[in-house]
């Protein structure tokens, strides 16, 4: 079974208080996620193998380190998951990009598959797959099985708020994926919406409605 990973660390909740607020303009929600993102990168890299390395500082010779072997992509799933990428791009200015692109069926709430790029050598890949809600857990469940199909080995799934049932279901289906959220909420309203939430991420995000 993946492990659960709830990012309580006070900056992070503070600011998703502040999201959460139905009066949050699009230009603070936005800012806002790139902050946490950048806060929660710093958690999901946290153990993230180092190999030694001679270096010179201007006063003598030393051993660093520098992160080994494998190196970073981050795979938001469109659109939501946009809003992700610049907090964690801060932290890891090398880190290639790979895009998925899925949407929620307004009917069923299953995902539809609509756009897939990924770096060619994304299977050699430490992949932080984000999307900043993780509801019934369709979507993520069908990006990280995209992300499978490519060869990737080493996925993270980082998610802002996230309700039981998909996180119930992404562990099922996906024992291998550790999950990092900032929030564990209460359960789905009959729209698959999370509760309390913060509404539809996306048009928060992009101001589409
Ligand atoms: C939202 C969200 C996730 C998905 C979560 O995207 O960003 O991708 O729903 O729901 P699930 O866990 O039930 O699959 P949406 O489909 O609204 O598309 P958008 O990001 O383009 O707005
Ligand atoms: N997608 C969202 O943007 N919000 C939810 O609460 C559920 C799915």
């Amino acid at each position: 079974m993946s492990t659960l990973h709830i990012v309580d660390h006070p900056m992070v909740q503070h600011k998703l208080s502040m999201m959460r607020c139905k009066e949050t303009t699009t230009k603070d929600f936005r800012q806002l996620l790139n902050e946490i993102s950048l806060l929660m990168g710093y958690e999901v890299t946290r153990d993230l193998p180092l190999d030694p390395i001679g270096i010179e500082t201007p006063l003598e010779k030393m051993t660093g380190y520098e992160i080994s072997g494998k190196k970073v992509a981050i795979v938001p799933i469109l659109r939501a998951g946009l809003g992700m990428v610049d907090g964690l791009v801060s932290l890891m200015p090398v880190a290639k990009i790979g895009h998925i692109g899925l949407y929620r069926d307004e009917e069923t709430h299953n995902p539809v598959f609509y756009y897939c790029k990924m770096p060619p050598d994304i299977d050699q890949r430490f992949v932080i797959l984000v999307d900043p809600m993780l509801a019934t857990g369709g979507s993520a469940c069908d990006a990280i099985a995209k992300l499978k199909s490519y060869g990737c080995k080493n996925i993270r799934m980082m998610c802002l708020v996230s309700a039981p049932e998909g996180v119930s279901r992404v562990q099922e289906t996906h024992p291998d994926v550790d999950i990092y959220t900032a929030a564990l909420d209460r359960c789905l309203n009959e729209n698959a919406y999370i509760l309390p939430g913060l509404g539809d991420a996306g048009d928060r995000i992009f101001g589409t409605k």
